[in-house]
């Protein structure tokens, strides 16, 4: 009798090269959502924003700091930035997503790179911020080159917006939005595990909610990396999904705007 056997180290490689197959997908699945995205996506609570920047070095009292918005996006976080006195730049790989942050935002610096291989002068920045993004990025060499280009006292802050699923229309939606997902689900808040070259991590919750109508619920779920991967039919069947709940859920029948709860979790932490 031949005894049952594990994966082999093949299997695990094989499963490993699809996940990463996967993953690098995703990231990149972004480009084709991007009016969407813009339209629809939340911004970031201004209190969240004041974390991130809270500890800004200001090192010439004649010009302001410079702050890099990294994987800008179509610019959600980078619109906060720029109400405040600061020198911005943004950079996403994505030219459809830089392409809504120019029409939105035509004054701020924009630049097509990843996280890891950044292009700016070593240690010439002041802060860089991140939002719903960091989950992408190869995070050991994300945080090393981030920790090149930050001048020594500096900050990395790292947000994510969190559905808050204690309300049960929030956790359907949740639900549908994963349903038959193969990735590993994403920790999206756990905190961003930075090299040596920083100081503890800081950590603060903001909860808030964002006043959207009951029909953009459908182009929300769409502008998620997992639907805009999935064969057009899969597609479908979630977003009907989503609209059956809309039109048979207590807390969103009949109605047309909702406020949908968020926590957002934002990280901070200090170039040494
Ligand atoms: C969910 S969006 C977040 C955009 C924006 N920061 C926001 O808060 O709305 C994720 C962004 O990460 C970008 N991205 C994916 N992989 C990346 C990488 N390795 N380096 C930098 N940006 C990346 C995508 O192009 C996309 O614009």
């Amino acid at each position: 009798m031949t005894a049952a056997h594990g994966p082999s180290a093949h299997d695990h490689a094989a499963h490993d090269h699809a996940a990463a197959h996967d993953h690098a997908t995703r990231a990149a699945s972004f480009q084709a959502g991007a009016s969407n995205y813009a339209a629809v996506r939340p911004a970031y609570p201004q209190a969240a924003v004041d974390f991130l920047l809270g500890a800004v070095p200001h090192p010439h009292p004649s010009t302001p700091p410079r702050v890099l918005d990294l994987a800008a996006g179509t610019g959600k976080l980078t619109a906060s930035l720029v109400t405040r006195d600061l020198d911005v730049v943004a950079i996403d790989p994505s030219a459809a997503m830089l392409a809504e942050l120019a029409a939105s935002l035509p004054d701020v610096e924009t630049h097509r790179a990843t996280a890891e291989a950044i292009p700016v002068v070593t240690a010439s920045v002041d802060a860089v911020v991140v939002g719903q993004a960091w989950h992408w990025f190869d995070e050991p060499a994300a945080s090393a080159e981030i920790a090149r280009i930050l001048r020594h006292g500096g900050t990395l802050g790292v947000v994510w917006n969190m559905r808050d699923t204690s309300r049960d229309w929030v956790a359907r939606f949740g639900e549908i939005l994963h349903r038959g997902d193969r990735l590993e689900p994403v920790a999206d808040h756990v905190a961003p595990r930075l090299g040596a070259q920083y100081d503890d991590v800081e950590h603060e919750s903001f909860p808030w909610a964002d006043d959207i109508a009951t029909a953009s619920l459908r182009p929300l779920a769409a502008s998620r990396s997992y639907l805009l991967t999935l064969p057009d039919d899969e597609r479908e069947t979630l977003l009907a999904a989503v609209d059956e709940l809309v039109a048979t859920h207590p807390d969103l029948a009949g109605r047309d705007r909702v406020a949908l709860p968020y926590v957002a979790h934002a990280y901070r932490a200090r170039r040494r």
